[in-house]
């Protein structure tokens, strides 16, 4: 059977340690100048409804340096847009590459996509998850604490899609996420219940105050995510006492570090000061996004 990434807990917890150990290899392999062509004659598609830096990036050179090919499709220049069936789109598409990545408004699109094609599928956002982000993450984290099943993770701001991953995630590594979302904002219910009846450890808080005290991992992110453009005044208003600053970080662990998966903007979600500062990771959460993502591509195609 075919395999997707549509979730993060589309993987198992020995599957991601897996991915992570080949995504370190890969990382130490790459740094070393060795090449890894392990996915000659191999293409991605990668489909795009929204704007995109990292993942178009990570992915992009991750095919290239795997000795394959990504293929970049905005979907405005595609028959979706003007109509064409999701299903007829997705087994067409999978006659001419080995997979698919997509980046889409609604998560049920993707679903959709990975039901039809006949070949693996990659959530590369949805308004639901970002779980290749949460593999970069999970990395950085590992990467930078060594274990990470007893650590304290805060998410501060928008219980939005890359909270939910967080979240799910915890059932994958054991560390406890705690959110701090202002009334209306909280992350879905579904998926705080879906982590929960899994083992997960989730504490949903009201203040950021009682988020990261204690917390070894703070992890933030936009409070206008693609698509919820139109709250725009209402939501920088909402999320006024949401910002990752200096004060707040003090109040974590003495060696705390803090997570963005980026494009941060700096005096909302975060401060230019704890962005550019001795705590953050966010460049090397950048650089990971594609280690692992080369790592998920080789566990997704590779014989
Ligand atoms: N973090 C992330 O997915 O960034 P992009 O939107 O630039 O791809
Ligand atoms: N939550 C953000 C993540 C961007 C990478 C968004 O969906 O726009």
């Amino acid at each position: 059977m075919k395999k997707d990434f549509i979730s993060i807990l589309d993987i198992s917890r020995a599957e991601l340690e897996g991915i992570l150990a080949e995504a370190e290899k890969l990382k130490r392999q790459k740094k070393a100048g060795v090449a890894h062509e392990l996915l000659a004659g191999k293409t991605l598609a990668m489909i795009f409804e929204k704007a995109s830096t990292r993942t178009h990036i990570s992915f992009e050179v991750g095919m290239n340096e795997l000795g394959g090919h990504a293929l970049f499709l905005n979907a405005r220049d595609m028959q979706i847009w003007r109509g064409e069936e999701i299903r007829d789109t997705a087994r067409a598409a999978s006659r001419y590459v080995s997979a698919i990545m997509i980046r889409a408004y609604k998560h049920s699109t993707i679903e959709e996509f990975a039901e039809y094609a006949t070949i693996p599928v990659i959530n590369g956002l949805s308004d639901l998850e970002h779980p290749c982000q949460l593999l970069a993450d999970i990395m950085t984290m590992k990467e930078h604490f060594g274990s990470i099943s007893d650590l304290n993770v805060a998410w501060v701001g928008d219980g939005n899609n890359v909270c939910n991953s967080l979240i799910l995630s915890t059932v994958l590594t054991g560390y406890d996420v705690t959110v701090a979302t202002p009334k209306g904002y909280e992350p879905e219910e579904t998926i705080v219940k879906k982590a929960r009846s899994l083992g997960g450890h989730v504490k949903l808080v009201r203040k950021p105050e009682a988020a990261v005290k204690d917390a070894d991992v703070i992890i933030t992110d936009t409070w206008i995510s693609m698509g919820d453009d139109k709250e725009r005044e209402v939501r920088l208003k909402v999320f006024e006492q949401y910002t990752v600053d200096a004060p707040l970080l003090r109040l974590a662990s003495k060696g705390a570090r803090v997570l963005h998966c980026l494009p941060a903007h700096r005096g909302q979600e975060i401060s230019d000061e704890v962005m550019e500062g001795g705590q953050s990771l966010v460049w090397d959460e950048a650089e990971n996004r594609l280690h692992a993502q080369k790592a998920l591509l080789v566990w997704l195609l590779k014989k």
